[in-house]
Order: structure tokens, then C-alpha cells, then sequence
């Protein structure tokens, strides 16, 4: 049975190719998803049964900085996706990766039946690429979730005043592996137990990582609490040791 994930090489799709050794998991040179030609030669030939779309630009900043670039990965590509597999890989169960984000962010605890509010370019393209998925004819799951790599902080400093129910990576591959093998369809929120900080957060990576505000930070605006929940799952577990 073939499995196609892709965005394979990112945070991510790493963990999954870890799960899935024997997928297929086109590098982003050898399948540009904005490129459609490309995308519905590859889906004609390899017809997934199972697609996990992972791929995207995902940058806040960079997203609000090249909006056009931003919209050709996150909403073209994923439309080409679907395209493709509507015509080749019809019985494809469509596993879309969505966030947190496209909730506005001010009160958290967000479920599945909530009306998102996108607060930026990125979000927005993400909403929008949801909605390309709810409206294909294809058995399909969109996850939001909140994540980061199991890996040092990438910052000296992280927010003491940003919170979400956070998951590592693993643990979302491990999660997202469940949920699939449940044959699990609609929207759905993989979310961790708890609610962090992202200070807090970074800490189990990064003991020595700095706090800061939101006030001190000059950018796009961000959501403040992205905490999901879910009346269709139980959540998951950050694993705060592996
Ligand atoms: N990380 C988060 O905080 C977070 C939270 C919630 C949801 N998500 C969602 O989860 C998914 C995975 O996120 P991530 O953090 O693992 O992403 P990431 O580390 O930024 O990796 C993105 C992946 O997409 C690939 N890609 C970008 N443009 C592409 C294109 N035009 N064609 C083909 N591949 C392309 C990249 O390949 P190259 O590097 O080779 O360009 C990379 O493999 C995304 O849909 C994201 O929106 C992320």
C-alpha cells in the first residue's frame, strides 16, 4: 500500500519517515508542489492510498514578508495534491497538516467546532488550504495541532506570555500514526495534555533558555493562546524524557 508523505525532510516529516521507512517521501526538488505539472505526474504514477501532506512554508515572518510565495506552497500546492489525487488516487485517505493558528488566539482551549480567526498571512493560508480539503470529493483528515522539534531551542530567549498544548514532533508522529490506523476522518485537534509556555516549553530542551514577553517582541502578530482541545480524542502525551 503506498504511502506518500510529503515535506519529508521537515520537523515533522522526519519523524514520520522514521515511522514510515517504506514511503514514499519525494524531496522537495524532486516534487516542487507548486509545480502541478509535476504533482499529478508523480501522483499518476505512484496513486497513494494514504497521502500525509506535511509540506509547506511555514515561517510566520516569512510568510508575512513573501505572501505570494507563502500562498503559491500552502494553498496552490496543496490544491494540486488534491487535484492529483481526485483524478489518479481517488480512494486516497488525504491526511492535511493544519495548525493551531488559524484560531485568532486570545482564549485557547479552542475544539474542533470553533470558528477560526486567522491573525496572520500564514494562518490565513493554512485556513484556506483547509477549506481546499473539506471540499474534495476524497476521504480526508484535517489535523490542527501545536508542535516543535525535539532539539535545542532555536532562540536564546522564548515567551513566557505564549501558550499552546504542545507536543514534540515524536510525539505528534507517534500520535498522527494512531489517529490514521483509526481510519479517523474530518477535523480533528492532536493536542498535548498540558498547557505551556513556551518558555516552558523550551526549558525541557534547553534548561538555560531565557525568558521574554510579548512585549518585547516586533513582528506579525502572533496568537497569544493556542491551547487546543478535542471533544472527539483524548490528548496525547509530550514525552518530556525520550
Ligand atoms: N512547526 C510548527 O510549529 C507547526 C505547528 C502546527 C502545524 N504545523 C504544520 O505542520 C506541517 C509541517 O510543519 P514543519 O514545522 O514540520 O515544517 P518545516 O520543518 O518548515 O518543513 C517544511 C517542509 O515542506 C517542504 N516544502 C516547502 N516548500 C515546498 C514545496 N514548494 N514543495 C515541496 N516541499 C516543500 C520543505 O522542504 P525544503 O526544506 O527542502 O524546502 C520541508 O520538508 C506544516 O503543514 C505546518 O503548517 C507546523
Amino acid at each position: 500500500m503506498a504511502l506518500m508523505i510529503t515535506g519529508g525532510s521537515g520537523k515533522l516529516g522526519r519523524e514520520l519517515v522514521k515511522l514510515y521507512p517504506d514511503s514514499l517521501h519525494p524531496a522537495h526538488k524532486e516534487l516542487d508542489i507548486t509545480d502541478r505539472g509535476t504533482v499529478f505526474s508523480y501522483v499518476s504514477k505512484h496513486r497513494p492510498k494514504t497521502l500525509i501532506h506535511c509540506a509547506a512554508l511555514t515561517g510566520i515572518r516569512q510568510c508575512e514578508e513573501n505572501k505570494e510565495r507563502a500562498w503559491r506552497v500552502n494553498v496552490e500546492g496543496t490544491e494540486n495534491l488534491i487535484d492529483a489525487c481526485e483524478k489518479f488516487a481517488s480512494d486516497c485517505y488525504f491526511i492535511h497538516i493544519s495548525t493551531a493558528c488559524v484560531f485568532y488566539g486570545d482564549r485557547g482551549d479552542y475544539v474542533e467546532t470553533d470558528v477560526p480567526h486567522p491573525k496572520n498571512y500564514y494562518s490565513l493560508t493554512k485556513l484556506v488550504s483547509e477549506v481546499i480539503v473539506k471540499r474534495s470529493r476524497l476521504r480526508w483528515l484535517i489535523v490542527r495541532t501545536n508542535f516543535v522539534a525535539r532539539e535545542p531551542w532555536s532562540y536564546e530567549r522564548a515567551f513566557v506570555d505564549r501558550f499552546g498544548t504542545y507536543l514534540f514532533a515524536d510525539d505528534l508522529a507517534l500520535a498522527l500514526k494512531s489517529v490514521i490506523e483509526k481510519g479517523i476522518v474530518g477535523i480533528l485537534h492532536v493536542a498535548g495534555e498540558e498547557k505551556l509556555s513556551m518558555y516552558e516549553l523550551a526549558k525541557i530542551t534547553t534548561p538555560d533558555v531565557k525568558p521574554m514577553s510579548l512585549a518585547e517582541y516586533n513582528g506579525p502578530p502572533l496568537t497569544v493562546d493556542m491551547s487546543l482541545r478535542s471533544i472527539r480524542i483524548p490528548p496525547f502525551k509530550l514525552r518530556k524524557n525520550v
